[in-house]
């Protein structure tokens, strides 16, 4: 790990929505970043931060950044790096402009994942992928973390996809409702049901999975070539998102090396040992009846991804059960990881 004298200041976008909430939680007392800049809404610009939101974390919110005041998009910000957790409505422009005003802005929104100049990184899988920035003509740089869903999805492919190949993907997810933000859907439309829609989410499943897994080559992705089938679902559950897939690999490999190649995964983080890298990215159960929510999601500090029921599939060759908290690795602590990762590998100089 590398040493800092300073910390490096850093700024929250959407500091009062539930991923900004938890970007607090991960990055107060953060060995190499500091928060000194919150941003949400004009809603909430100009009152104490602690006025402006509705503290749900299960830790206290801590009393500095609770007296800091919320500032709003158009202000200058003195800090070199944001974290954003804007909603997707307005995270398009506004973390542009930033980057045009020299930030680097490390983004949990859908909008620019899929710009052919921006990285959409999971730093155990593709670090290489930063090389993308590059081709970015502003002074500022964004980078990306994918979508609550493909995080999980994508970990447990990545090492499947080296050892094997993958030839096809059929993925059924059960999402959380924090996923969805805050007040986020309404108690009388998830109490009790499941909603089989949540708007665009197959579709960031089935595109970001392979720009996550392609190649970087002359400056661009080349996407993996297999295909992905997703089909979303959301769940009366208040934290992670479960899903069931089912892989078809390339050859018949024995139930154990999935389970072994799972198991032994580890990339830059783990190198690197970045403070916010859990010890195993991927954790295989034995438990027939596991990974749960309510009683798995914060193994390893809720950095995992936690396999279960890894199993044949009479149709695709090997089916499991995914789970992963989607506040933390599905979000703000993607982002904080690859804030870590950049910072390891020199790009903040
Ligand atoms: N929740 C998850 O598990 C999750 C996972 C992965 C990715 N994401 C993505 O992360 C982003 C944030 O999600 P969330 O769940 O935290 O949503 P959220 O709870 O609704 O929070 C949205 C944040 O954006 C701010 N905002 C809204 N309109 C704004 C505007 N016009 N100008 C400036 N700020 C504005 C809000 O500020 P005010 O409080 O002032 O309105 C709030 O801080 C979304 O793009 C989402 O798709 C979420």
């Amino acid at each position: 790990m590398r040493k800092l004298e300073k910390k490096i200041p850093v700024g929250i976008l959407g500091a009062t929505g539930t991923v900004g909430q938890k970007f607090i939680t991960l990055l107060d007392h953060h060995p190499y970043f500091e928060i000194t800049s919150l941003v949400a809404s004009e809603r909430s610009a100009g009152k104490r931060y602690r006025e402006a939101c509705s503290w749900k974390q299960n830790v206290p919110l801590p009393p500095e950044i609770g007296d800091m005041t919320v500032l709003s998009l158009e202000k200058d910000l003195d800090c070199r790096i944001l974290f954003s957790g804007l909603d997707s409505s307005v995270a398009g422009e506004a973390e542009s402009r930033c980057a045009e005003k020299g930030h680097w802005v490390i983004s949990n929104s859908k909008n620019h994942r899929m710009d052919p100049d921006v990285p959409l990184v999971i730093p155990e899988i593709n670090p290489d992928h930063y090389g993308l920035i590059r081709r970015q003509k502003t002074s500022g740089k964004i980078v990306t973390n994918p979508n609550c869903s493909t995080m999980f999805l994508a970990m447990v492919l990545a090492p499947l996809y080296r050892s094997f190949g993958i030839d096809a993907v059929s993925v059924t997810t059960m999402q959380a409702v924090s996923g969805a933000g805050y007040p986020g859907v309404s108690s009388l439309d998830i109490l009790g049901n499941v909603i089989p829609l949540i708007s665009g989410e197959d579709e960031k499943m089935e595109t970001e999975t392979v720009k996550i897994l392609g190649l970087l080559d002359g400056g661009e992705i080349r996407n993996a070539s297999f295909k992905v089938s997703a089909q979303c679902n959301r769940v009366p559950v208040i934290d992670g998102h479960m899903e069931t897939a089912a892989v078809r690999l390339n050859g018949s490999p024995a139930r154990k090396d999935i389970s072994d190649t799972l198991a032994s995964f580890r990339g830059f983080p783990q190198e690197h040992n970045l403070p916010s890298a859990p010890e195993s990215p991927i954790m295989v159960l034995d438990d027939p009846a596991g990974p749960q929510p309510l009683r798995d999601l914060s193994v390893y500090g809720g950095m995992s991804a936690l396999v279960g029921r890894l199993r044949p599939c009479p149709v695709m060759g090997t089916k499991m059960v995914i789970l992963g908290h989607n506040t933390i690795r599905g979000a703000a602590g993607a982002a904080v990881l690859n804030g870590e990762a950049l910072f390891e590998l020199g790009y903040f100089e």
